[in-house]
């Protein structure tokens, strides 16, 4: 699975904020808007694009569009709160939803919202979720997407642990993933160490 970590400084002062338990959820949320912005810049630096011919005050000239915006999904909660940011950057993008919790227990991920077109099929889609930790969220998000088509899956995640990583190359499906880092490893609690807790509850308050 290729992986890309935006190691950008930029990218690392927001992440930097994200992880200080002292940040309040409206910092919180403020830093991961903007770390999503750099998370889908540089995940569209490869994307096709048509020619779209325009006009400039001074002269025509030939402009350019994406040729085939992707699916945005966040995985709700925590996705939501990268949702907006990366809609302003592909205004063009339409946006499906998965509803996920993970059972603090079991560390399996319960679904409880699903609303996605019916066929993916020659659409590239990014699926927005703050964490991969397990995996097991993000795998359950992609195999509904490859049900219905999907082979161009690109995961957007603030930050990774090595054994998600290693989770969705087991899978062996189609995706790729685009982090701002690859943490150390999981607690036996599964939480990211050092991670940043939980970004639903760091964006939303704890339920
Ligand atoms: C968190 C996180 C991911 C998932 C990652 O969500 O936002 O969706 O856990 O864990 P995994 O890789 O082990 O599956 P959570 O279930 O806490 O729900 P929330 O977003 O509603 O807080």
């Amino acid at each position: 699975m290729d992986v890309l970590v935006v190691d950008h400084p930029l990218a690392k002062a927001r992440l930097t904020t994200m992880r200080d338990a002292r940040t309040d959820n409206a910092a919180f949320r403020a830093a991961l808007q903007e770390l999503t912005v750099m998370l889908v810049y540089e995940a569209t630096r490869e994307a096709p694009l048509k020619e779209d011919r325009t006009h400039t005050p001074v002269a025509r000239t030939t402009g350019y569009k994406l040729a085939n915006p992707p699916l945005l999904v966040p995985v709700l909660r925590a996705g939501l709160g990268m949702a907006d940011q990366a809609h302003k950057l592909i205004p063009d993008a339409q946006m499906g939803f998965v509803g996920l919790a993970r059972d603090e227990e079991t560390l399996q991920p319960t679904p409880y919202m699903e609303s996605l077109p019916e066929n993916l099929a020659g659409r590239p889609v990014f699926v927005l979720d703050p964490m991969l930790a397990t995996g097991g969220s993000m795998e359950y998000t992609i195999r509904l997407l490859t049900q219905r088509g999907a082979t161009d899956v690109t995961a957007i995640c603030a930050l990774a642990a090595p054994e998600g990583i290693n989770h969705l190359e087991d899978s062996k499906l189609p995706c790729r993933l685009v982090t701002a880092s690859v943490d150390e490893r999981l607690n036996d609690s599964g939480f990211i160490v050092p991670g940043l807790g939980d970004a639903g509850d760091r964006l939303y308050g704890a339920v």
